[in-house]
């Protein structure tokens, strides 16, 4: 008897242009991650990535933030969407919104997210023009799990780009970002094989 093997099931979530998903979608396309995406949401309407997500034949849903009065309200019906999936994970590709406890305990060690800097180092927003600030030679990405301390959890994995004498934000955000394409695809499959579903 062949033997079925269970792919672990992903959501994603996104807000806006979702490069980190394509690259996730084309690793699975390319046999390079064994996983099944079974959404992309956003909570964004107009998200260029759900576009490319439906165009690729992936579920997609849009709970927009601004039709609920709270934070908590938007995560509640955000959590609701992606139960329907009981996914394995939930993957946070440029999903620009900050989690409430509750969301992010509900989900706890399903929950990951990349953040644009070398963690511990630069949580929170302009990483890229605040490593150039600091005379940083080496900046990059990291894949985390997501704890309800913003930017805090555990590291999966991380890539590393040198900080060029010329660089600008935009030039450095730009290497760190081809480096990010190929790290949550890696940082996906180590936490499959790590954690065996
Ligand atoms: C990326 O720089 C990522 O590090 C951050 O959001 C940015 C946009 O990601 N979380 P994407 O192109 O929407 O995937």
């Amino acid at each position: 008897m062949a033997e079925t093997i269970n792919k672990p099931t992903i959501v994603i979530l996104i807000s806006g242009r979702g490069s980190n998903m394509v690259s996730i979608l084309d690793a699975i396309n390319a046999g390079k991650l064994p996983a099944t995406v079974a959404a992309v949401i956003s909570n964004r309407p107009n998200a260029a990535g759900i576009k490319v997500a439906q165009q690729a034949n992936i579920p997609t849903a849009v709970i927009d933030h601004k039709s609920y009065n709270s934070r908590e309200l938007f995560d509640q019906a955000m959590a609701k969407e992606i139960d329907k999936h009981s996914p394995n994970l939930i993957v946070l590709a440029g999903f620009m919104r900050i989690l409430t406890t509750e969301f992010v305990e509900h989900f706890s060690g399903r929950l990951i997210n990349i953040h644009p800097a070398l963690l511990p180092n630069f949580k929170g927003l302009n990483t890229h023009q605040r490593a150039i600030d600091a005379g940083e030679k080496e900046h990059g990405a990291s894949v985390h799990m997501v704890t309800p301390e913003l930017d805090g959890g555990p590291v999966v994995l991380q890539a590393r780009v040198p900080v060029l004498e010329n660089d600008t934000a935009e030039t450095l955000a730009a290497r760190v970002l081809k480096q990010e394409h190929k790290l949550y695809p890696a940082a996906i499959k180590k936490l499959i094989e790590d954690t065996g579903n």
